[in-house]
Order: structure tokens, then sequence, then C-alpha cells
């Protein structure tokens, strides 16, 4: 097998991409954003916090990248429509999404304490969201020849986690329809797979700390590596699955967690 020198020296990954990343106004949105730019790709950034999500724009655009940003609630069918047509009317064409918006995580307690209003936020976020950005990505990228699906889960839900039932549930919900949209897309140039990060050096986390601050190092000591990720280190590899290099990967999640799922009670 050969590598041809066009690939090898190719300078970036998203070279004449054209990208949205949802929740990007910090966290791990931020970070996608920022490699994403870094990478090449031309993005529309999106969020319900206006102030914070324009000015990740303009640092993109600061430093020599292009982007722009739409406010938009993943929960809303109209806005997130909207999104996509900003994409392929400012840019010409939609490549990849990132689903990454979370809401309602918060939604902290055993399962018969959480209310209906507690579950209906965090599912409406975290699983509705995703399936809005699938359903007008989707035609978009078929529209152009193909394109990459990138949704955001967390290894939590391979094994459960403790007062966070809710929110869990929505992600094994997001990981069911990354399975399900690869099965329907993968044969017409869509790729669909998920990037399921551990415990994250996040504004999200530090909220949860400060709420709970006994759940820090308990935190910190499910991961093998026994420490928590920075938003950086799971923005690769959703910058690879969103780009060519991932061209046979489909239907597929990369854990990217630290070893939570691997921790042993030995060590
Ligand atoms: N931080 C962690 O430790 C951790 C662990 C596992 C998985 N994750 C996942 O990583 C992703 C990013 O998490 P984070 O820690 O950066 O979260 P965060 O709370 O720091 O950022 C989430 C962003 O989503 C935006 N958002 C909320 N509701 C929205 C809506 N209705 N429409 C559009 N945007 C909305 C927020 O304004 C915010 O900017 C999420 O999918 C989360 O579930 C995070």
């Amino acid at each position: 097998m050969t590598f041809s020198k066009e690939t090898l020296l190719k300078e970036t990954l998203l070279k004449e991409k054209v990208g949205i990343v949802t929740g990007s106004a910090q966290g791990l949105g931020e970070a996608i954003a920022q490699l994403a730019a870094h990478e090449g790709s031309r993005l529309v950034l999106a969020d319900i916090q206006a102030e914070a999500g324009e000015s990740v724009a303009e640092a993109i655009r600061r430093t020599g990248g292009e982007a722009v940003f739409q406010r938009t609630d993943v929960t809303e069918s109209e806005q997130v429509a909207l999104l996509v047509d900003t994409a392929v009317e400012r840019f010409g064409r939609l490549d990849w999404i990132c689903n990454n918006a979370v809401g309602g995580a918060g939604q902290f307690g055993p399962l018969d304490q959480l209310d209906d209003r507690g579950w209906t936020t965090t599912v409406d976020v975290c699983l509705k969201g995703v399936f809005h950005g699938m359903k007008y990505a989707i035609p978009a990228m078929l529209a152009g020849g193909g394109g990459s699906v990138v949704n955001i889960t967390t290894s939590g839900l391979f094994k459960g986690e403790a007062m966070l039932g809710a929110y869990v549930a929505a992600k094994g919900g997001v990981h069911a329809l990354t399975m399900s949209g690869a099965a329907e897309y993968s044969g017409r140039g869509v790729r669909i797979n998920s990037v399921a990060p551990g415990g994250m050096e996040t504004p999200a986390i530090a909220r949860y700390f400060e709420k709970f601050p006994e759940f820090k190092q308990k935190t910190i000591d499910q991961h093998a590596m026994r420490r928590l990720g920075r938003p950086a280190e799971v923005a690769e590899p959703v910058v690879w699955l969103a780009s060519d290099r991932a061209s046979f990967v489909t239907g597929s999640c990369i854990v990217c967690d630290g070893g939570t799922l691997v921790n042993s009670h030995l060590l």
C-alpha cells in the first residue's frame, strides 16, 4: 500500500470544506471550531448564546479563518433548517456538521426524582437537536455529493451514569440515531459517526463541580489516565472524522475518554 504524495503533503485536513458546529460558544464546541478553522474549514457556528458565539467567530476571523455565527436553538426545527441554508448560501455547499450542543445535563438526581420538565429539556436539546442537525444537513450534503456527520455523545452511555439518567438516555439515543443514519446514508456518500468523550475541562463540568465539589476527585479517579481531558484533545477525532482522511469510517464511535471504560478497581 502506498500513500500518494498529494495525500502526504495535503496542507490541512479540512481544506476547502464547509462545516457547521452547534453549541460552539464555549467548551468543546469552541475547541472544535478553532481546530476546524485551523485545518482550513469555512464555518457556520451556532449557539443560543449570541454574544459569546459571535466572539468565537470573530476570534477565528482575526486569525485569518472564515467563520460566521448564527444564533440557533437546535430544538427549533425551522432555526436549524435556516442554519443549513445559511451555510449553503454563504459558502456554496455543506460538507460536514458536528452536532455538539448540550443542555439540561444539570438535571441531576435519581430517576424517581427527575421531573418531566427536566426530562423533556434534556432530551429536546441532546437528542431532538441532533435529529434536527441530521435531518437538514444530510440533504444539503447529498446535494453536494456527500459529507460527514459527527455527533457528540458520552462514554457514559456504554456503562450508565448514576444521577444522570435523562442525559445518558438522550446520549444513548444519539448513539442509536448515528448508527441508523449511517445505515441509511453511507451508501450515498454521507458518513455518520460519533465521538464519546469522558470528563473534560469545560464550563459545563466546572459548573457541576461548583455545585458538587465532593464529586471532583471521584470524577477524575474514574479515568484510567487520572485526569480530565482538554477540549482540544476531543476536537482532534471530531475534525479527523469530518475530513476525507476518515473516508472508510462510518457507523462508528470513537471513545475519547481517558480510559473511563477500562478503568480498573485494582489500580
Ligand atoms: N464536559 C464534559 O465533561 C463532557 C463529557 C462527555 C460528553 N460531553 C459532551 O460534549 C459536548 C459539549 O459539552 P461541553 O462540556 O462543551 O458543554 P458546555 O455546556 O460547556 O457547552 C454547550 C454549548 O451548547 C449551547 N447550547 C445549549 N442549549 C442549546 C440549544 N438549544 N441550541 C444551541 N446551542 C445550545 C450552550 O449555550 C453552550 O455554548 C456535549 O454534547 C456534551 O454532552 C461533555
